[in-house]
């Protein structure tokens, strides 16, 4: 890791507590709060892949909006204000409770910072200012910008487009098995955040480092 100078970071689960979104709601919706969250985020990234295969791209918000559709469904409910109750919390979501100490001190380490999303610009700009994490992020690039999504290899690409720095002197973060798996098979290093003590994905492409949060990361940067 001696040789790392940017360090980018995947945005919702690793950045972003999008479990929150539902759970504001958990009055309204009781014991079905974790499956309903779980299928909302499952559909999105399915719905997400599917568009990107069949070359029908639509930005991140739409295809929130349309895996939301399908799981108000599956769960029978038919709840227009619930529905904008919950669209809304999630351009609001707001970043785990260590995310701002850990950018702090990559920046003091002069270490530089993006985040690379599926999500569009002004979700993502959004979620940015409600966190108030906004003076540690260098740039931040969306999947939008070339109408394809993560884990397709050009949109880890822009990464590597807008700074001169060999892939080996990145570092992507992220929680998300899939996109763990993207990163490497691209060529970064990889820190998979295991939040929720998940398992590795079967796939020969696989995380450099495992922590349990993001302090994980900061601690590499703090030896230095
Ligand atoms: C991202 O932020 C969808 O979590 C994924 O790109």
């Amino acid at each position: 890791m001696e040789n790392i100078k940017l360090c980018v970071f995947d945005a919702y689960g690793t950045l972003f507590d999008i479990n929150s979104v539902t759970q504001k709601y958990c009055e309204e919706l009781g014991d079905i709060t974790e499956p309903f969250s779980n299928l909302w985020r499952s559909k999105q990234l399915e719905y997400s892949w599917l568009r990107s295969l069949m070359n029908k791209y639509e930005d991140f918000w739409c295809v929130t909006g349309e895996a939301l559709e399908y799981t108000l469904d599956y769960f029978n409910i038919q709840d227009e204000i619930l529905k904008s109750k919950l669209l809304k919390a999630y351009e609001n979501v707001n970043c785990y409770e260590e995310v701002p100490k850990v950018l702090s001190i990559l920046k003091e380490k002069k270490i530089l910072t993006a985040i690379l999303s599926n999500a569009s610009p002004n979700m993502l700009n959004k979620a940015v200012e409600n966190s108030k994490i906004n003076q540690y992020i260098d740039h931040i690039f969306s999947a939008d910008s070339i109408k394809i999504y993560k884990p397709y290899p050009s949109v880890y690409n822009l990464v590597s487009k807008k700074y001169n720095v060999a892939k080996d002197e990145i570092l992507f973060v992220s929680c998300n098995t899939w996109d763990v798996a993207g990163a490497k098979s691209f060529g970064f290093n990889v820190f998979w955040i295991n939040r929720f003590n998940g398992k590795k994905e079967a796939l020969p492409f696989k995380a450099d480092m495992e922590a349990k949060s993001l302090i994980g990361v900061s601690k590499v940067f703090e030896l230095r």
